[in-house]
């Protein structure tokens, strides 16, 4: 059995998912639509697909049981609340959304329309992300006393200048911080739980942009735990990203799909193995380049959507988890623009 899929915007990562799909064996590319109706027809062409110029004839057509959103990042709610009152399953890009509003907005209308919502954040789906957590889980960190994250980037100024929505608080939601480093804001809210309170300093120092380049924030976690998030996409040629989580009893770090510390008192066979399987690598990621990011995870949220969808069976994030990184990261901007400490709220 295999959901046929339906991807909405057909830029730069449209064209990942749909070589996912192309992989998969319980999912399947129907077409694609974008307001744009050549860059549909491009990349239907590519695929060997249909391209829709109408974006009611697409929802219509019962072969899409499920849509991938990959619209600039303010524009996902605008698609993907008609999406979900039509019926359609919902993987939509990162961010959910720009604003906590408009993701509680989606969430409750996919709510109402029984439609599954995954957002994605696919590098909950790597190998170190989930050995971490495991060793979380167990409690072989001890008392956690450190989670950090650190993200010295490269975008080039024609990366923003090439774009219309690259760079603007209206489309993009932020810069360096809600852009490129959500994906490890979602990990350390995923692997050390949710954040107590932060402070924060941000700047534009190298591009000609609204939203930041630079921004450097420390945070309490409601665990008692500290950290730092550095992020930047003006340190060239770009590094590989870093993630680094310490306890009383152990530390990891990690950088994209590899792992460059793993130490344990409670040292276990398993850990050799570990060390030797994921050692590191050059992996750079996305460090110098939007598009080197590896299929891989896409490829394992898709296939995680479209079992739920056959099977019934919870999804592995859904929109709720989603929401947990845009929430630290609309609060480390509050507290960068009024200069005071922001305070998470218990819910
Ligand atoms: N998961 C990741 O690692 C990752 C990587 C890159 C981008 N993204 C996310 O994917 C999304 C798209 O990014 P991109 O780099 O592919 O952008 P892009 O600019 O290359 O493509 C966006 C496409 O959406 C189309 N579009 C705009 N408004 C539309 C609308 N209302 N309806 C239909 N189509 C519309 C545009 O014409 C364009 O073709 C962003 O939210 C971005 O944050 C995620």
């Amino acid at each position: 059995m295999t959901v046929g899929f339906g991807i909405i915007g057909a830029g730069m990562i449209a064209e990942m998912h749909a070589r996912s799909m192309a992989d998969l064996k319980n999912a399947k590319l129907i077409g694609f639509y974008d307001k744009n109706f050549a860059a549909a027809q491009k990349r239907a062409e590519e695929f060997g697909v249909k391209a829709y110029e109408n974006f009611d004839e697409f929802l219509a057509d019962p072969q899409i049981r499920a849509v991938t959103i990959a619209t600039p990042s303010g524009m996902h709610g605008s698609v993907a609340i008609p999406a979900a009152r039509a019926g359609k399953h919902i993987l939509c890009e990162k961010p959910l959304e720009i604003t906590l509003e408009k993701c509680d907005e989606i969430i409750r209308v996919c709510d109402e329309n029984n439609v599954l919502l995954s957002p994605v954040f696919q590098s909950r789906f790597s190998k170190p992300v989930q050995l971490v957590r495991r060793a979380m889980q167990e409690g072989r960190f001890g008392r956690m006393v450190l989670a950090s994250a650190q993200m010295r980037w490269y975008r080039s100024a024609s990366y923003y200048s090439g774009s219309n929505w690259r760079g603007t608080w209206d489309l993009d939601g932020g810069g360096a911080l809600m852009n490129q480093a959500i994906h490890m804001i979602d990990l350390l809210i995923h692997i050390n739980g949710a954040p107590e309170e932060v402070f924060a300093f941000s700047g534009t120092l190298t591009h000609s942009i609204e939203v930041e380049d630079n921004l450097c924030a420390t945070v309490k976690y409601r665990n008692g735990s500290f950290g730092t998030i550095e992020v930047s996409t003006s340190c060239a040629p770009g590094f590989p990203r870093r993630l680094e989580f310490s306890g009383s009893c152990g530390t990891v770090a990690f950088g994209e799909n590899y792992i460059t510390r793993w130490d344990f008192a409670d040292s276990r066979p398993e850990d050799e193995i570990i060390k030797k399987e994921l050692q590191h690598t050059s992996d750079a990621g996305g460090g110098s380049s939007p598009m080197n990011i590896n299929a891989n995870g896409h490829s394992s949220q898709i296939s995680d959507l479209a079992d739920a969808i056959l099977t019934g069976r919870p999804l592995y994030l859904d929109g709720k988890e989603g929401r947990r990184a845009i929430e630290l990261i609309t609060g480390i901007y509050e507290s960068a623009r009024t200069g005071k400490p922001y305070f998470f709220k218990r819910g």
